[in-house]
């Protein structure tokens, strides 16, 4: 039979890239005994493969988008002044904008952000409660002398779930937790929008008004990460009842208005290759941070940044916010997730913002979750395919800060996180392809063993050799 007349007929669909493509970087395949080499070579950890040595590169959303024409324009355009660059000024125009926040600290990169936040806002011995940790931001609180509490719904552990919001804070989790510590314990409280460890889940207006309510009554700041707001912005926009025709941008604005201040990775959402800051409300807290900035990333008018980069987040920022553009991407990731779905591979529901998550726990029931199954399946997938993922699970979550015991998170994943406007529908049928055939085979996979293990975020560096 032909393959047309096998097709349902068809709908119209509701989503395609609104831009095409005028420059084009080719990408290489390898053999499978190239790879078993590569990834041996690596230690089994994704992080240490060469690039040339991947097909198709789902390590990381993170400066690895395309940028725009126009933001390529705007690099041109870059005032490399040491102070007072233009470029900055047009950055804190955009966030301004587009967040609304008053005072803007540039800094090379998110953890750029959070190192300095951390530092202005937290005492040894503080609490910082959170919507799930994730692994810079809970490392530059614990090394400031504070401890990160999840306070995230349990719904967000559980991959099966199917709660539209699982980013929401269980504010009977918060109230316990303000009651036990005293609010003058807790400098901020670290809310994420969208949740990365949770599999890309947004956090609902309606929770995040609540949490507000709740953080006023106590007089406890709220800091946003909002690194993936836009994406966050838009699933409320699909799914919060009430919230359907407003677009992107202003549901943003409403939620960084909940805040007082938020830290950005601009290597996601803003659709650049490098760059961050941290933005607030509060003179005094942007006074600090404005101190400490000349210490540690550069001059408060670049933090770390070339004019052109600052460029090329102020013009990614205003195109991340548009509808279309936000839809196209969301509808990227979900169109992998549903094929993965529909074909039977256990997956974190629903499917997130950046990326489709696997469940390596549910998929490799025969590793002990002390044997890495989410690390030992980024490396089946590498081995299979040339498609690079990240480790999830156990080894990101590292150890206890007290006890020096390893954390074994109920969520073990493996995450293919899509860059923005990088790759075609076909490159994600390749990868759809190579997941289900992999996971066809998973009873060959192995459990890992950890031969070298550095001190902070350790999944960077980590090396392994399979277990016998
Ligand atoms: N916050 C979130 C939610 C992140 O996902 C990241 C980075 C950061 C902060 C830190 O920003 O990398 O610019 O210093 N996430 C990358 C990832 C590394 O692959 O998810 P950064």
């Amino acid at each position: 039979m032909r393959d047309t007349l096998r097709r349902p007929p068809p709908t119209r669909r509701s989503w395609a890239e609104p831009f095409r493509i005028k420059m084009v970087e080719p990408v290489r395949t390898t053999t499978r005994e190239q790879r078993e080499r590569a990834i041996r070579e690596a230690g089994y950890n994704t992080f240490l493969l060469r690039s040339e040595d991947v097909y198709i590169d789902l390590l990381t959303d993170s400066g690895t988008s395309a940028m725009s024409d126009w933001q390529w324009a705007g690099m041109m355009l870059g005032d490399e002044a040491y102070a007072g660059s233009k470029n900055f000024y047009h950055l804190e125009e955009a966030v301004r904008k587009y967040y609304g926040y008053r005072y803007v600290v540039p800094a090379h990169q998110g953890r750029g952000a959070e190192h300095i936040l951390s530092r202005v806002l937290i005492k040894p011995g503080d609490v910082i409660p959170g919507n799930m940790y994730f692994t810079t931001t809970r490392l530059h609180q614990e090394l400031a002398g504070g401890t990160f509490v999840d306070v995230i719904i349990d719904e967000a552990h559980d991959p099966a779930s199917e709660h539209p919001f699982k980013g929401n804070v269980d504010l009977d989790k918060l109230e316990r937790l303000i009651r036990e510590h005293g609010a003058a314990r807790i400098p901020y409280l670290s809310i994420a929008a969208t949740v990365n460890m949770a599999g890309g889940q947004p956090i609902s207006l309606a929770n995040l008004r609540e949490v507000r309510r709740l953080a006023e009554h106590h007089g406890i700041r709220i800091i946003l990460d909002a690194t993936r707001i836009a994406e966050n912005a838009y699933f409320i926009q699909q799914r919060e009842p009430g919230q359907e025709n407003r677009p992107v941008a202003e549901i943003v604005r409403e939620l960084c208005s909940l805040s007082d201040g938020a830290t950005v990775s601009a290597k996601k959402d803003a659709l650049a290759n490098i760059g961050g800051f941290l933005a607030v409300n509060d003179e005094q807290v942007y006074d600090e941070a404005r101190n400490l900035v000349v210490v540690y990333e550069g001059l408060h008018t670049y933090g770390g940044m070339a004019g052109r980069d600052m460029e090329a987040v102020a013009r990614g920022i205003a195109e991340s916010m548009e509808d279309e553009h936000i839809r196209a991407r969301v509808g990227q990731v979900e169109y992998l997730g549903n094929l993965l779905a529909d074909w039977g591979v256990p997956i974190v529901k629903p499917i997130g913002g950046h990326g489709v998550f696997l469940d390596a726990r549910a998929m490799l029931p025969h590793i002990p979750q002390t044997q890495y199954p989410a690390q030992a399946l980024t490396a089946a997938l590498y081995l299979d395919s040339g498609v690079r993922a990240m480790e999830r699970g156990a080894v990101s979550a590292g150890r206890r800060k007290e006890t020096g015991e390893e954390y074994l998170p109920k969520l073990e994943l493996v995450r293919l996180a899509i860059p923005r406007r990088v790759y075609t529908q076909a490159h994600m049928d390749v990868v759809a392809e190579s997941v289900y055939f992999v996971h066809q085979e998973r009873e060959k996979i192995r459990g890992l063993r950890m031969t070298y293990e550095p001190r902070y975020l350790r999944f960077f560096q980590a090396r392994f050799e399979p277990v016998e």
